[in-house]
């Protein structure tokens, strides 16, 4: 579908999720004739800027991950310049070729290459051409995804979540909360249960990694309000599995013992790196399909 006004085409998960043929590992630096597509990923976060280069094959960085603070005020323009540092420094190391294209995870939901709501970001992101900026920015294909949503399909394809029919829900617990929902391997985009009233608040504003450190609450007392949310979420969506991902997967046996779901749980097994590789994928995925944005004039560094 795309936006009648704009042009801009929805982001390619729209079109469903295909699980690439897991491949040998290449040398770091791409050679000439080795066919491995490679992306780059972007992440952006309440705390953090990260980025890298990723095989498409493997689901996995083959630069270093390199990371910047979330400039404070993080305005669309601020950010922009710390993503172009972290790109620059990709380009630096000589792990991107002329052309890569690029996809970009961001906290909110997204449509039409822009953001339509912004919780841990600067207010001004929403409604701003942000797609077009980064395209522009970087000199390259760009598409954005909201962030949680690209974390999930790089556990779908490549962590956790392989192969998974059914309702797969993944919760990312940081700043925020995110979430990602597939069903039979495709992703329903913009789910946002970061946001359910949990004890007439915000959940997140409760229950995220960052609220949990915020209210000083022991992991028992924290879970044991973790746990009533997700027993919300099972009564509305009955998922058969349940990934937790983001920092909160780090730290999950400290809690796992006082939640009592029906649905198993797992975590992230692409730890910090999901949100790369997931963004990386959809980069891929919208330049092939033809629905990134493109620069109004290309890159010439690389
Ligand atoms: C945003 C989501 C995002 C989550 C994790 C929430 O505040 O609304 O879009 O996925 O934070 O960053």
């Amino acid at each position: 579908m795309a936006d009648p006004t704009t042009s801009i085409a929805e982001p390619a998960y729209l079109a469903g999720a295909v699980v690439p043929a897991p491949a040998m590992s290449t040398s770091p630096a791409q050679e000439v004739g080795d066919a491995a597509p490679r992306a780059i990923g972007i992440d952006i976060g309440g705390t953090g800027v990260k980025a890298g280069v990723v095989d498409l094959e493997l689901g996995e960085l083959v630069s270093p991950r390199v990371r910047r603070p979330t400039p404070q005020p993080s305005t669309p323009d601020a950010v922009l310049d710390v993503i172009a540092v972290v790109i620059d420094e990709l380009i630096e190391g000589g792990w991107v070729t002329y052309g890569m294209p690029a996809g970009c995870g961001l906290p909110g939901v997204v449509k039409f290459g822009r953001l339509t709501t912004a919780a841990n970001i600067d207010p001004d992101w929403v409604n701003a051409p942000v797609q077009q900026m980064l395209a522009d920015r970087l000199g390259r294909p760009v598409v954005i995804g909201n962030d949680a949503d690209v974390a999930g399909m790089a556990e779908l394809l490549f962590g956790a979540a392989r192969g998974e029919m059914g309702t797969v829900l993944m919760l990312t617990l940081g700043t925020g909360i995110g979430s990602a929902l597939f069903v039979d391997g495709r992703l329903v985009p913009n789910t946002e249960l970061g946001h359910l009233q949990f004890h007439g608040k915000d959940a997140e504003k409760l229950l995220s990694a960052t609220a949990r450190e915020r209210r000083k609450l022991s992991w028992k007392i924290w879970a044991k309000d973790f746990n009533e949310y997700l027993a919300q979420i099972e009564l509305y969506f009955g998922p058969d599995l349940i990934i937790v991902g983001g920092g909160g997967s780090k730290v999950y046996a400290k809690y796992m013992g006082y939640l009592t779901t029906r649905a198993p749980i797992v975590t992230a097994r692409l730890l910090n790196s999901a949100g790369i590789v997931g963004a990386a994928m959809l980069g891929q995925a919208a330049a092939e399909q033809g629905t990134a944005s493109l620069p109004a004039v290309e890159s010439t560094t690389d």
